[in-house]
């Protein structure tokens, strides 16, 4: 199962959870608040404001040709209008020794985090949301543009409003907050298109998406209507909504009488970036009237990797890849998985996750999906946002005290997949199935 030579095998990162010692974010705050569950600190993370370049070296020896990072917006804007050419100077290097790695950059330019004086400002229900986030942009652009072509401008705006409005996971801490979670996606949605429009206007040939979310709704019962409903409900809020904004300019009726005028977002994007992690079974639930009636849980029988502090993180599920490719193929787009893993500190069920996940990119292509690349989550442990260290994604494992790095069997696998270009029946043979639990 051999890929284009142009296939792009990457990995993913973002700013807060590997820079370290960024005090300027919302994110600091919510930790300095004690909402972190583990009560852990971000601290150094993965030291990349210091030494990304270590991690780059791993990238290389790795074998990969792309890598996704973000730029923190409260470093290179800590206060409203004002910038930090020592920030500037920092990503600049960090684009550049990418590519004296032969590793292209992709950039988002938010990826969960921004600063306080636009947290303080509403974030994206302020009345200036579109238009700080449009000058950020193009200072980004003329700064850095000369180094990266590929940007990604919003990570999973689905994710940031349900947990950040309806979940209570992210801050601001919104809980069940419907229509404000409805009101920040368009937010971001406007924001995206003006973005779009401005990456363009600055370089010619830039390649302009965003990081999309995709989660696998399954109905608890498949004859039970009610199941079926609160699935189906799931998944248009979470799964169809943002899409709808760039796919048709507009979300479904009853959510569009929110949002206001979404015309403009309309076919602004270049490619489709997918994160695809699992699948989660819903059951129709009259206490869960915040979550319109939808309780989604994970069978104990289904393939997991660790759980959170709280909840599971999801059936580990990738046949997820080949629904998210379907319904992202309806806007024609090339597409990228930008985001694909599992938390999985023992490396009990990562390789199958990889081979598998390789194995369904490579059927979906050679059945005309136009996916261009998969960017493993993610290179090195990193601070996994309210989680903290508890959740581990990483090909090595990281001690954030002494910052050593281990590689797991996955970083091995993913080696030979990437140099070989492709997966052999040897891979698909010796993990193509799941470790029974017992170790047997
Ligand atoms: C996010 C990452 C996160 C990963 C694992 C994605 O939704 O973009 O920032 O670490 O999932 O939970």
């Amino acid at each position: 199962m051999t890929f284009s030579p142009n296939f792009l095998w990457g990995v993913s990162t973002s700013a807060h959870q590997v820079e370290g010692n960024n005090p300027n974010s919302q994110w600091s705050e919510w930790e300095a608040a004690g909402r972190i569950k583990s009560g852990e600190r971000c601290g150094l993370a993965c030291d990349w404001w210091r030494n990304a370049e270590r991690d780059f070296d791993l990238a290389c020896s790795l074998g990969l040709n792309a890598l996704r990072l973000s730029v923190e917006w409260s470093r290179l804007e800590p206060r409203e209008g004002h910038w930090d050419t020592h920030a500037v100077a920092r990503y600049r290097a960090m684009l550049a020794g990418l590519r004296q790695r032969g590793i292209r950059p992709f950039v988002s330019l938010h990826h969960f985090s921004h600063p306080l004086w636009f947290e303080q400002q509403g974030g994206f229900l302020g009345r200036r949301a579109e238009e700080a986030f449009d000058q950020f942009t193009r200072r980004v652009v003329a700064e850095l543009g000369d180094l990266c072509r590929d940007w990604v401008t919003f990570n999973e705006p689905n994710v940031y409003a349900a947990l950040g409005y309806v979940l209570g996971e992210f801050p601001p801490g919104g809980k069940g907050e419907l229509v404000r979670a409805i009101r920040v996606l368009s937010g971001m949605g406007r924001a995206h298109a003006r973005a779009y429009s401005s990456i363009h206007q600055l370089q010619a040939s830039a390649q302009v998406g965003w990081a999309h979310n995709y989660v696998v709704f399954q109905p608890a019962t498949a004859s039970g209507k009610l199941d079926r409903l609160a699935a189906s409900l799931a998944a248009e809020l979470f799964n169809n909504s943002f899409l709808r904004v760039i796919e048709e300019g507009r979300m479904a009726f009853p959510l569009s009488l929110a949002n206001g005028d979404l015309a403009q977002a309309r076919g602004t994007c270049d490619f489709v970036g997918l994160n695809v992690y699992s699948r989660f079974h819903v059951a129709f639930d009259t206490s869960y009237a915040s979550q319109l009636f939808g309780r989604a849980f994970v069978p104990s029988e289904a393939p997991q990797g660790d759980r959170g502090a709280e909840n599971p993180y999801g059936e580990a599920y990738p046949p997820a890849l080949r629904c998210a490719a379907q319904r992202a193929a309806r806007l024609n787009k090339p597409m990228y998985i930008l985001e694909n893993g599992v938390p999985d500190a023992a490396d009990k069920i990562r390789p199958w996750l990889i081979v598998h996940a390789v194995k369904e990119l490579h059927d979906l292509i050679r059945e005309g999906y136009d996916i261009r690349g998969y960017f493993h989550w993610t290179l090195t442990d990193n601070f996994e946002w309210s989680e903290g260290w508890r959740l581990k994604f990483g090909l090595y494992a990281l001690d954030p005290a002494t910052q050593d790095r281990r590689p797991r069997s996955s970083a091995d696998l993913y080696k030979t997949i990437v140099q070989a270009n492709g997966l052999n029946r040897d891979l698909l043979r010796r993990y193509g199935t799941l470790p029974l639990p017992n170790g047997g």
